[in-house]
């Protein structure tokens, strides 16, 4: 891949948790399932921001002048991409409140040392919370800036002991017809339930997420209550919502996109200016919240701004061939 180095003038690096700074703010909100609805209202984060500022380095070359504020949370909960309750993207905020999400179990299977079923409870105990502020891409070219609370992925995996052939993770979204009317809508084109995977290093990279908050808050239904995935490097339909399913596995496994349109969507997906969409460019983005007035259209990143986190995962690669 080309390597070409952009100035973004809208997001300035101090906003975006590099790995230095994240492993800095590690601990950030010292909280068990036992303690998480206390952990995740927004004092415990305020405080928690304040107490580790001074470990925030600010780059050289950041413009002060120019940096840009969070994706305000009305957008980041108002704007968004949750097929299951309708393609449009207000759909979501205004049906996916019928969801129940309490209780909540996670089946775990595959090439692990004890498939079984895991409550929320039990799935989130013993993890601390932490603040991930992270630039999320869609694949549709619009972007965002979110304040996320989770906890590494890699951690949930460690604990489920995956077998040495187990090279990939598959992850599968609630499916309950009852609740999500856009699962029995005629213009519904997913086979369901909404799949997704990753490479087991992919997978165990620390900037992969599980995130079960948002701004100080429990997530919102309509943005993947009660857990998702966050995996800030790759375009947005990767970042799965309300996970019930996490199978360890040989094999790639099936995921949604790349099996309704291949040719669109593959399983790597990793956000990449240089490889377009067959049907638009991915060289710029639209920073939400934007309007024609007001388009906020900044240059795209090579992996989205974590090319130096993660581009040794594809040393080798032709990530033309693997899109
Ligand atoms: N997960 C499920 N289960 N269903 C979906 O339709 N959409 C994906 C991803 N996860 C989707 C999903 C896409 S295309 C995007 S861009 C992000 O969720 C959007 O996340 P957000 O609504 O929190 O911004």
């Amino acid at each position: 891949m080309k390597k070409r180095t952009y100035t973004d003038r809208s997001i300035a690096s101090s906003d975006i948790t590099p790995e230095h700074v994240f492993l800095n703010r590690r601990a950030l909100i010292k909280a068990s399932a036992g303690t998480m609805a206390g952990a995740l209202s927004a004092p415990s984060i305020a405080e928690a921001e304040a107490s580790t500022q001074s470990t925030l380095s600010f780059s050289q070359d950041a413009d002060r002048s120019l940096v840009d504020e969070q994706t305000p949370y009305d957008a980041v909960t108002t704007y968004n991409n949750f097929y299951e309750f309708g393609t449009d993207k207000s759909d979501p905020a205004r049906h996916a409140h019928n969801m129940t999400t309490d209780p909540w179990n996670v089946k775990v299977g595959g090439l692990i040392s004890q498939p079984g079923s895991l409550h929320l409870e039990d799935v989130l105990s013993g993890f601390d919370l932490e603040e991930r502020i992270y630039r999320f891409r869609c694949v549709e070219a619009w972007s965002m800036v979110v304040p996320w609370v989770g906890f590494p992925l890699a951690q949930l995996l460690k604990r489920l002991e995956p077998k040495a052939d187990g090279k990939f993770v598959e992850f599968k979204t609630l499916f309950r017809r009852g609740e999500m009317r856009g699962t029995r809508s005629f213009t519904s084109v997913i086979d369901w339930p909404y799949r997704e995977g990753l490479r087991m290093d992919e997978a165990m990279h620390p900037l992969a997420l599980v995130a079960v908050g948002l701004y100080g808050k429990t997530l919102p239904n309509q943005n993947g209550a009660p857990l998702r995935l966050v995996v800030p490097w790759k375009y947005g339909f990767k970042s799965i919502k309300s996970i019930v399913e996490i199978n360890v596995t040989a094999k790639q496994p099936k995921t949604s996109w790349q099996m309704l349109q291949p040719s669109e969507y593959g399983f790597y997906a990793n956000v990449n200016p240089e490889v377009d969409h067959p049907r638009w460019s991915q060289r710029f983005e639209r920073k939400l919240p934007s309007s024609i007035f007001k388009p906020n259209r900044v240059p795209t990143l090579p992996f989205n701004g974590y090319e130096e986190q993660v581009a040794g995962l594809y040393q080798g690669m032709d990530l033309r061939k693997f899109y």
